[in-house]
């Protein structure tokens, strides 16, 4: 038997050069590096240069991803961008990364899912190149969370970075067994009534503003500890894996307690498990394709091993996607 599989070509990413330590924030705020450190593992994140932007960097990552699958920007049909801080409230951002790689060809188009945003749009590319829609889509997670980001209150600005992170996808005939290259099982779940757990207080029908990021952190983390395990879980199913056969975790990077947990939860030790959120801070919708990328130049995931991606975030909207590399 025969099946097309969207396999991975290319990844790369875009950070901005401005790094803030945790020690930035003890001179503004009523926080502590050590309380940052030890409630989510963040020891550091990017922000954006003024000018600098979602679209821009979004840019610089698909430029990345296109060079490491060794394929032109022209060859690309579909641009999909996850992101919940587009540049403005419309075009979207991946008709500007479109033009902004000279592509006057194929469609683009943006998905907003928050911090599981990324797990939606490769859901989303990966349906597009089973149906035969696509052949190559450029897969973009892209966000500039400094910029909704409430500076006095010190429950959330001192968790979210900038930054942004790209695959390419490309159409392969696989066997439809669990040894092919590419995606083999997503599961995607949302939940709107727990919209008020995390939110932006602003936006074009309401405040006619982009407003501020709003979390109930704790409540959020209880969330995510459960709904992350299990939508790894219900994804390996589906491909007809177990936790034991996987080779690297590459989970949403929000807090280093919950991706431990959700590891632990998986059967997975966390030498398996591939971390930047020391580094990223949350990147929201980035995050996965930044951990992709970083994975691969660390050496840590290689041609023909298992990756599971998980996600959650606003919504709740959160997933998970399984994919030999
Ligand atoms: O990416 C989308 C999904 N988002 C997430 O996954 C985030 C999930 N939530 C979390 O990561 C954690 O809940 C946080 C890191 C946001 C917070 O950690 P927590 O252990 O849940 O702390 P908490 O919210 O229960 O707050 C504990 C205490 C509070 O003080 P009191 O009320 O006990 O006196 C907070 O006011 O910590 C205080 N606090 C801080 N203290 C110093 C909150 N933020 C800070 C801070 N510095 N930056």
């Amino acid at each position: 038997m025969t099946a097309i599989r969207a396999v991975v070509r290319g990844v790369g990413h875009y950070l901005p050069e401005r790094i803030v330590p945790n020690a930035w924030f003890e001179d503004r705020l009523e926080t502590t590096d050590e309380w940052i450190r030890t409630r989510t593992g963040i020891e550091r994140r990017h922000f954006a240069a003024e000018g600098e932007t979602t679209s821009s960097m979004a840019i610089r990552a698909a430029e990345a991803a296109l060079k490491d699958a060794g394929v032109a920007a022209d060859q690309v049909d579909a641009i999909i961008v996850a992101t919940s801080t587009p540049d403005f409230t419309f075009p979207s951002v991946a008709t500007m990364v479109q033009a902004g790689l000279g592509l006057t060809t194929g469609f683009a188009f943006d998905v907003q899912a928050v911090c599981a945003g990324f797990v939606f749009a490769l859901s989303n590319a990966n349906a597009l190149i089973l149906s035969g829609q696509a052949r190559r889509v450029l897969v973009i997670g892209a966000e500039t969370f400094s910029r909704i980001m409430d500076w006095d209150d010190r429950g959330t600005c001192v968790l979210f970075g900038d930054g942004a992170g790209a695959l390419l996808l490309d159409a392969a005939e696989g066997t439809g067994g669990t040894e092919d290259r590419g995606i083999l099982a997503t599961d995607l779940h949302s939940d709107g009534r727990h919209r008020d757990l995390l939110y932006v207080d602003g936006g074009v029908a309401t405040t006619g503003t982009a407003g501020h990021l709003r979390m109930q952190g704790n409540a959020v983390f209880k969330h995510a500890v459960q709904k992350l395990a299990e939508t790894a879980h219900a994804a390996l199913d589906k491909a007809g894996l177990a936790g034991a056969q996987v080779d690297w975790i590459v989970p949403h990077q929000a807090n280093l307690r919950i991706i431990s947990a959700t590891a632990d939860r998986m059967g997975v030790p966390m030498e398996r498990v591939v971390v930047t959120v020391q580094d990223h801070g949350n990147t929201s919708a980035a995050s996965i394709p930044l951990a992709l990328s970083v994975g691969k130049a660390r050496g840590q995931i290689r041609e023909g091993q298992l990756v599971v991606t998980e996600a959650i975030g606003g919504g709740l909207a959160w997933g998970a996607v399984v994919l030999r590399w």
